[in-house]
């Protein structure tokens, strides 16, 4: 039996399957990952732009960075493994996706009650008073302030040294618990908390993981996938 038909079949069995998705789903929506070559912007590494001292330092390069951002991703669509996880999700209860994109290329696919675990590139969010609202500006040519506090606002994305919603973490936390099989689709497995609690899960409640993703990446998994998402996801989740 090949790798994909056990993939299959454990998958088909489970009552509860929880799906992580990072960068590498959107790649083949034009949307480059945070650690391969797209890495980079005008010379600065992603890490050192999205983060609070990155903002506070300099919150027009950041803004530039994260409304070229929003331009590339208005553009985008999503791809043929956002279609397929959707409609899966649609027939066969049990699924919960998490996602550490903040594309909202899911919910454009249909996907529901994902988990934004990393927030979202179409939200502002102040970091003084946490007022965050839905924001689609794709640039600002004065820097936005806070409707309610009046301090400069930044995108609503969970950025390096800024911890996940409490609504976020709660739902990583469960789903690890419960969760039968773990999908994880294109995601280094590099950050955490996700990362901790993929590898607490297969420790502690030796759940099944199972990987897809084209090239080696952090996460030691039970069957290894090794295709891009939109070669291997349709075929993983049909009927
Ligand atoms: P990374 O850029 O760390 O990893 C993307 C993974 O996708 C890599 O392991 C690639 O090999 C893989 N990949 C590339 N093309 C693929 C394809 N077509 N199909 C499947 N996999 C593919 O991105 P993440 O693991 O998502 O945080 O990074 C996690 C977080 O780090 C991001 O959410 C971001 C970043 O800082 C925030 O934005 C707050």
């Amino acid at each position: 039996m090949s790798d994909l038909q056990k993939s299959r079949s454990i998958l088909q069995a489970a009552k509860k399957v929880m799906v992580i998705t990072g960068a590498g789903i959107s790649t083949e929506s034009g949307i480059p990952t945070f650690r391969g070559e797209g890495g980079y912007w005008r010379g600065h590494r992603a890490e050192d732009l999205a983060s609070p001292e990155g903002f506070k330092k300099n919150p027009r390069l950041v803004w530039d960075w994260y409304g070229e951002r929003r331009t590339l991703v208005s553009k985008a669509q999503p791809n043929v493994a956002h279609l397929a996880l959707a409609s899966w999700s649609k027939r066969r209860g049990g699924i919960s996706l998490l996602t550490q994109n903040v594309d909202e290329l899911h919910e454009r696919a249909g996907q529901t009650d994902t988990v934004l675990l990393h927030g979202s590139l179409w939200k502002n969010r102040c970091r003084k008073c946490k007022f965050e609202h839905r924001a689609c500006e794709l640039a600002y040519p004065t820097l936005p302030r806070c409707k309610v506090c009046n301090e400069i606002t930044g995108p609503g994305v969970i950025w390096f040294g800024e911890a996940l919603d409490f609504s976020s973490f709660h739902a990583l936390n469960l789903c690890s618990i419960e969760a039968d099989v773990i999908l994880t689709i294109g995601t280094s497995g590099l950050v955490s908390p996700t990362a901790d609690f993929i590898k607490r899960a297969q420790t502690k409640y030796n759940t099944t993981l199972i990987n897809v993703n084209p090239t080696e990446s952090n996460i030691q998994a039970t069957i290894e996938l090794r295709y891009k998402a939109t070669e291997i996801i349709p075929e993983l989740t049909a009927d």
